[in-house]
């Protein structure tokens, strides 16, 4: 299953760090990829270093429009996730959206345009009370992977954590000088 992200909304002010976060959220729990637009620069950068040292090809791609991608994405084939306080309850509709092959998830900034709600397979709820575009996706995704991408692995890492019970046991892979 593919699963990317895409961030829309107007900002009235630019919150870096939860673009940020929705972007490590995105990585974490096993998108491939996510689509912002109106960012800084810098959260590139983070996300390619969180790569080199955590493993994995998560990609962050800068957009001008959502729109174009939404509709390029629906060619595709991708069904279109949008999450919205106000849309169908996730515990309803979780079970279909595991069958699906290929998803685009499209989380609001401040302001979601409306048309949004209408090009969207499916508009889900979290709850329906407002919270975070972090803990919505982060929801979502562990909902329709089932856990389960939490035993993928992350190729070429030069760090990784055998989990243990008290303090920290990392596997260190690189050169040393
Ligand atoms: C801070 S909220 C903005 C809500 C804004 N007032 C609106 O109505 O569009 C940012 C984003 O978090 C997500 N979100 C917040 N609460 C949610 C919920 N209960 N279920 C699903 N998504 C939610 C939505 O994607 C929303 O666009």
């Amino acid at each position: 299953m593919a699963i990317e992200v895409v961030r829309i909304g107007q900002r009235i002010v630019r919150d870096d760090r939860v673009t940020t976060h929705v972007a490590l959220v995105s990585r974490a729990f096993g998108a491939q990829k996510i689509f912002m637009t109106e960012v800084n620069p810098e959260i590139k950068e983070t996300l390619n270093k969180i790569n080199e040292t955590w493993g994995g090809s998560f990609t962050v791609e800068f957009i001008d429009k959502w729109k174009t991608i939404v509709k390029k994405k629906k060619e595709e084939n991708y069904k279109i996730i949008h999450l919205s306080m106000y849309g169908e309850s996730i515990n309803e509709v979780q079970e279909e959206l595991r069958n699906e092959e290929n998803l685009l998830i499209v989380v609001g900034a401040e302001k979601v345009p409306r048309e949004i709600y209408e090009l969207a397979d499916y508009n889900v709820g979290v709850g329906s009370q407002p919270h975070s575009e972090i803990s919505a996706l982060a929801i979502l995704l562990d909902r329709i992977q089932n856990g389960m991408q939490f035993e993928k692995s992350f190729p070429d890492a030069k760090r990784k954590i055998i989990p243990t019970k008290k303090g920290k046991n990392v596997l260190v892979n690189e050169p040393r000088d």
